[in-house]
């Protein structure tokens, strides 16, 4: 413990000295989530972070997540310095969908419009007409739907499916999935809401659908910390990475949570849903992307891509203001 405390002291300098500004996902370890609370920096869903690194006047932006969300940053803010705590902090849906198979897909459907979800490489979302986050999805999708486009939709199927579900919008779909969420367990989840009749589900829309039908509150991470504060019950099942757990607790410190079960037995796993690459995002490793040579924790983002990922990241940042 007397280590951890010393090795959050040098970082605060060293953020300090740097003129770097901690941007946190909620789904890394709470000690970072609050080491990003307590030095100025933020903590928020994958569009929050985004805007947040755009708009603060830090040069160099540490970004504590996965890849796309340093990416997505460097793509915003060209001009700044983008540092990860690791690059090889993946994610299994940006893994998933390779620039030349889903350009393919593009390719052979030219009179769609393509929309891709955040959790993608910079060169997926320069094929893309239009880039969302889960907080945003059905609102674009809604919206392009209601102007008579046709869609494909890469690369989450769960989340694809759920917008198709709630705005019957007909979509082509990328059959990504992300391997946290798509371990939820529809029926142990069942019985967990059986055992606790007084609880409400909230759900991440990364979830399968048999999962999502259980819901009371479906969003993206900063959705279901609202809805967490919002909802009447007190009890809470909660069906997304536990690392969540840090700010809904804060959000509502009066309320009792509970991690839905991912696994198919019914017994609640205590670390199943932990995204592997978010795990990779250590004090150590802030500490080396603070001290290191920036070869080893610098996102660059080629210029012409850059260009091109910007105009659909653009279009969604404009359509949420
Ligand atoms: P949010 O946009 O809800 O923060 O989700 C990002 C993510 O990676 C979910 O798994
Ligand atoms: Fe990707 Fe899933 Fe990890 Fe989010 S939780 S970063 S979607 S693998």
């Amino acid at each position: 413990a007397e280590q951890k405390a010393a090795l959050i002291i040098e970082i605060k300098a060293l953020l300090e000295t740097r003129q770097a500004v901690l941007v946190a996902h909620y789904y890394t370890d709470p000690e970072i989530q609050a080491l990003a609370e307590a030095t100025g920096g933020f903590v928020g869903d994958s569009l929050e972070m985004a805007r947040f690194g755009r708009d603060h006047a830090a040069q160099t932006l540490i970004v504590a997540g996965v890849r796309f969300m340093g990416e997505t940053s460097k793509i915003l803010s060209p001009h700044k310095r983008v540092l990860m705590p690791t690059l090889e902090a993946e994610c299994s849906l940006d893994l998933g969908c390779p620039i030349d198979q889903f350009s393919a897909f593009c390719d052979a459907h030219p009179d769609h419009i393509v929309v891709v979800y955040a959790n993608t490489s910079a060169a997926v979302k320069a094929r893309a007409d239009w880039v969302v986050t889960s907080s945003i999805a059905l609102e674009i999708v809604e919206h392009l739907d209601s102007q008579g486009h046709k869609i494909i939709w890469g690369p989450d199927r769960h989340l694809g499916a759920y917008i198709e579900k709630k705005t019957g919008a007909e979509m082509l779909r990328w059959q990504g999935h992300c391997i946290v969420h798509d371990e939820f367990k529809a029926r142990a989840l069942k019985e967990l809401k059986a055992q606790n009749p007084d609880a409400a589900v909230l759900v991440h829309p990364e979830s399968p659908a048999s999962v999502i039908e259980l819901a009371d509150a479906v969003g993206s991470t900063s959705q279901l910390i609202k809805a967490a504060r919002e909802l009447p019950q007190r009890k809470l099942i909660v069906a997304t990475d536990r690392g969540i757990f840090y700010k809904m607790q804060q959000a509502c410190p009066d309320k009792e949570m509970v991690e839905a079960p991912t696994g198919g037995d019914g017994a609640t796993c205590r670390s199943c849903a932990h995204c592997p690459w978010m795990a990779m995002n250590g004090l150590v490793a802030i500490k080396e992307a603070l001290t290191d040579g920036a070869e080893r924790h610098e996102i660059l983002v080629d210029e012409a891509l850059r260009v091109k990922a910007l105009i659909p990241l653009d279009r969604m940042l404009n359509f949420a203001a």
